[in-house]
């Protein structure tokens, strides 16, 4: 199985920072605090916690086992260990187009983060107004050529380190880049500490308070927990394809959901104390953190630097993820039609760039932005994020650990698990989990948020 020239990471720990670099990125610092602003903070912190340790951590294993036994692109395991015309293959294709979608709109919101870098270096935030900043973000939004211009920028780059295939190019970066943005997000929640708005936003976030949670809220957490691990489209899988076969797997994944969750904790301890302290809006959307960060550059001494060092930071972690994602489409590619790398690279990431577009056009008044929005209450991006990170992800989760779980075979799964890890036991808490709790959780979820639950007269809210 697995040939010989896909190059492997150099250790355990390059493993687990390339994963947590995917794991971590503008899902913890761009979608975390905004999802949670909009629904309702404490409660859905801890719902989002649940869904981590329940059921992001239980296919988290499952994904990098499956890679690891195989070592083959998510279509080609599918094939490997059922059959070639099992149906199953179909879970590897979903993970393909999911993750063509996400990157289609996700490279747009990493766009704005270089944007964000060219603000910085441009002093744009040193003594502004909250208003004034506010208002910047607004004009990017609104601008469609800025939007389509950056996020080709963004493309390109993804593209570019992708080509330079997993240790070097992926490795390399994770390496410096992952415990650089750690620093810097502490350093600034340490001075989120003394801001006036630092108590109403730790209880925001921390105290269960039920404000703006409902039913909803829960399939949301769920869809941000596989969004924000990875999961659910074989981009955990593809990495652990590249893990040594004597690497263990359950410890590395219980440090990236560590990690990815502490991100996304700092993230939102930083962004809701400035949030409160200067009277904005929690509820304030996918620009949450464009218009509140900058307004602590805007007052701190070395403001300036800082202000650019931190948004470098989050294109890069941005970077980390998405090269994930391309390298799903890319692997899968490679593996199946046996393509070069660099032909690969280029012709997917062409079409998802293009694909990207009308989601770059979001701010226009035109039918994907405005259009949509007034027709169906979301804009073209809003839909793909919604559809991606909401149903398809978890859905292909929940396939995932029913394959893992049932069908694939009984003593190739306890042995792989097994496999370089002296966690051995945990083996007889991860299996009821991945075939009974994960099924459940995410059946449940399904049911209520497309109101089948309500057909049998069980009504959670929205
Ligand atoms: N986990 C990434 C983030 O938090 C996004 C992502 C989702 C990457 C799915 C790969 C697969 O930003």
């Amino acid at each position: 199985m697995g040939s010989a020239n896909r190059g492997n990471w150099a250790s355990r720990l390059g493993f687990i920072l390339a994963a947590a670099g995917s794991a971590i990125g503008l899902g913890n610092i761009w979608r975390f605090p905004y999802v949670t602003g909009k629904s309702g903070g404490g409660l859905f912190y801890l719902t989002y916690t649940v869904c981590v340790i329940v059921v992001g951590l239980p296919i988290m294993v499952a994904e990098v086992l499956l890679g690891r036994a195989t070592q083959s692109s998510p279509i080609v395991a599918f094939r490997e260990l059922s059959s070639r015309r099992s149906p199953w293959i179909g879970v590897g294709w979903m993970g393909v187009i999911t993750g063509f979608l996400i990157l289609s709109y996700y490279s747009v919101v990493a766009g704005w983060t270089v944007h964000y870098v060219v603000l910085a270096v441009r002093n744009s935030f040193v003594g502004q107004s909250a208003d004034a900043i506010g208002a910047l973000f607004g004009e990017l939004v609104a601008s469609p050529g800025a939007n389509v211009g950056y996020h080709a920028l963004f493309m390109g780059m993804t593209v570019l380190v992708v080509l330079g295939g997993v240790s070097a190019g992926i490795e390399r970066w994770s390496r410096i880049l992952m415990p650089a943005l750690f620093l810097m997000l502490i350093g600034l929640m340490a001075y989120c500490f003394f801001l006036p708005g630092f108590g109403d936003a730790a209880a925001f976030v921390f105290a269960p308070h039920t404000t703006s949670f409902d039913a909803s809220s829960v399939l949301k957490a769920l869809g941000q927990a596989f969004y924000s691990l990875s999961l659910g489209m074989g981009a955990m899988l593809t990495y652990g394809s590249y893990l040594s076969r004597d690497t263990g797997i359950p410890k590395s994944s219980v440090w990236v959901a560590v990690l990815d969750s502490a991100i996304a904790t700092l993230a939102s301890l930083v962004v809701f104390p400035i949030t409160f302290s200067f009277g904005m809006q929690a509820e304030a959307g996918p620009g949450l953190i464009f218009k509140s960060i900058p307004i602590a550059f805007s007052q701190m001494t070395g403001g300036y630097l800082l202000s650019i060092v931190f948004f470098v930071l989050i294109v890069f972690a941005a970077l980390t993820s998405s090269i994930s994602l391309q390298e799903v489409v890319t692997s899968s590619f490679i593996d199946l039609f046996g393509w070069g790398r660099r032909k690969v690279c280029l012709r997917t990431g062409a079409i998802i760039f293009v694909f990207g577009v009308p989601s770059a056009l979001l701010g226009s008044e035109g039918f994907f932005g405005a259009g949509l929005q007034k027709l169906t209450g979301k804009n073209f991006f809003d839909w793909v994020d919604y559809i991606t990170a909401n149903w398809m992800l978890p859905l292909g989760g929940l396939l995932i650990a029913i394959f893992t779980g049932f069908v694939l075979e009984r003593s190739l799964r306890e042995e792989e698990f097994r496999r370089g890890t002296t966690w051995g036991a945990v083996y007889s808490v991860w299996l009821p989990l991945l075939r009974y709790v994960v099924p459940l959780a995410v059946a449940v979820v399904f049911a209520q948020s497309s109101g089948l639950l309500k057909l049998f007269g069980i009504d959670w809210g929205s």
